[in-house]
């Protein structure tokens, strides 16, 4: 997968790109990840890739000239989504992450200052995602988690034993409850079941568990689930109690 980043501060995704998984997976070929500064398509005497906003009001806006020359001299295909990251967008989820990781190429525009001209949003940006209801100083770490939520989904760049279907949301549910060693920590001990070698016995206390947590913490979830008579059943037998065992 080929991901290209049109940013003001390319120096902000040094070091989380240059880690861990993804690290990886650029060294391995399976990503990579071309950084673009805006300021090298901004060819006024200044460079200036803002400007005060037309009518007035607090703020710089980006300048439609620079986004455009950037965009039209990266991607050469229709194809490619250029994904602007603003908290107007669409709200980022992992079912976006995994349709992304789909695509051979994308592109990110790192919003800054009060907004981008309302052309380049308009006849430039195929896509506007948000993080959350919150307001980050730019759409650089924003990027950074959307190509990482991504990267997870690309063939190959997570390990057989840890893919990324098993984990929290991939399934639509949140994974449950889990241990390592050792079997007895401070008096608690890790659930019987775990450490029986039933496997069947240990799918469904696990299938259970995600049931039981996401009933408790994340009920909205449940709603839009995709779910299982099975699972359905489940839920009506332990409601009205949904709380997880040890919470109260
Ligand atoms: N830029 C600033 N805030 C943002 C957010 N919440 N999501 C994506 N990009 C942003």
């Amino acid at each position: 997968m080929w991901i290209d980043v049109i940013t003001l501060f390319p120096g902000m995704f040094l070091g989380p790109l240059q880690e861990s998984i993804l690290k990886r997976a650029q060294q391995r070929g399976l990503l990579n990840i071309v950084l673009h500064h805006l300021r090298d398509y901004a060819f006024d005497r200044h460079q200036m890739t803002d400007d005060v906003p037309y009518g007035g009001g607090a703020g710089m806006v980006m300048r439609p000239e620079p986004l455009f020359r950037a965009v039209e001299a990266i991607a050469s295909d229709d194809a490619t989504p250029i994904i602007l990251l603003t908290p107007q967008g669409r709200r980022f989820d992992q079912a976006m992450a995994r349709a992304l990781a789909a695509r051979p190429r994308l592109l990110f525009i790192c919003g800054h200052y009060e907004g981008v001209d309302e052309r380049a949003r308009e006849h430039l940006v195929t896509e506007e995602l948000s993080l959350g209801d919150y307001v980050l100083t730019g759409g650089e770490l924003a990027a950074m988690v959307v190509i990482d939520a991504v990267a997870r989904w690309i063939p190959g760049v997570l390990g057989a034993d840890d893919a990324a279907s098993g984990d929290s949301h991939a399934s639509g549910l949140l994974e449950g409850a889990q241990y390592t060693r050792p079997a007895r920590f401070r008096g608690w001990d890790v659930p019987d079941v775990l450490r029986s070698g039933h496997h069947a016995a240990i799918a469904r206390w696990q299938w259970e568990q995600s049931l039981r947590r996401t009933a408790s913490r994340r009920p909205d979830l449940l709603a839009q689930a995709d779910l299982s008579a099975e699972a359905g059943a489940f839920l009506q037998e332990i409601h009205p109690a949904l709380r997880e065992p040890g919470t109260q």
